[in-house]
């Protein structure tokens, strides 16, 4: 489903030297597959997950999503994948603060309908399935750290992406809901849905069905 080839990433400091973001980076990504990558802070989680996000330009390399870069695409066929293909939950969620937890959830619904109650009522369906039935019609600013992470979640798949990417999802979470989070994943993943997953923490990285190390930009465990 996806391939990076050779991908590489550099960035240029506030001093304006050259900082490795990623180097040599080669993965393979199947359907069905639940990977998560672990690192410590620093080690190029995030700008690994913007990449095959279609959210940031690598400096080298391709990134291929069924046989095509993505990269070598225009803007908006890059735009159509991230609304239609790719979930993307952000680890500082990007959810709207005065909007409702069911309108944040309807917005990327209502880019892809044009009836308007459908894309509502897909989201109320979401979030009643997450148990958040009770929290509709709360702002984003009213809802604890636990029920924002599951809003985030809702939003990146109602459009019912082959692909999910969620970055550092439990890293505001206690160990209980850490683990209803990750449950969520292993059971989105059992119903077909592709995800990776990056975190510094092992014990959520053993959630997934692959494990994968970064340090310093690099893979460290081959592929
Ligand atoms: N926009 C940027 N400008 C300059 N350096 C960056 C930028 N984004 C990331 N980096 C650097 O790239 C490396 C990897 O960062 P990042 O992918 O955010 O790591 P992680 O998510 O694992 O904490 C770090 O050294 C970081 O400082
Ligand atoms: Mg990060």
């Amino acid at each position: 489903m996806l391939e990076l080839k050779e991908v590489a990433k550099e960035f240029t400091n506030n001093k304006k030297e050259d900082v490795v973001g990623l180097a040599d980076i080669n993965l393979k990504v199947e359907e069905g597959d639940f990977i998560s990558i672990v690192g410590p802070s620093g080690s190029g989680k995030s700008t690994l997950l913007f990449i095959i996000g279609a959210l940031m330009n690598p400096t080298e390399g391709q990134v291929l999503m069924r046989d095509e870069d993505m990269y070598d695409s225009t803007p908006s066929y890059r735009s159509k994948l991230r609304l239609r293909e790719i979930g993307f939950v952000f680890q500082t969620f990007n959810l709207i603060p005065y909007l409702s937890a069911l309108d944040n959830v309807a917005v990327p619904a209502m880019l892809t309908t044009t009836f308007r109650n459908e894309a509502v009522q897909r989201a109320e369906d979401l979030l009643n399935r997450f148990g958040l039935g009770a929290r509709l019609n709360h702002k984003f600013a009213e809802l604890s750290v636990g029920e924002r992470q599951r809003v985030a979640l809702c939003r990146s798949v109602i459009n019912n992406p082959g692909l999910i990417l969620a970055d550092e999802p439990t890293g505001n979470l206690d160990p209980k809901m850490t683990h209803e989070v990750m449950a969520l994943f292993q059971e989105l993943n059992s119903n077909g849905h592709t995800i990776i997953v990056v975190t510094h923490e092992e014990d959520v990285a053993a959630y997934a069905k692959k494990v994968l190390h970064l340090q310093d930009g690099k893979f460290t465990n081959g592929k």
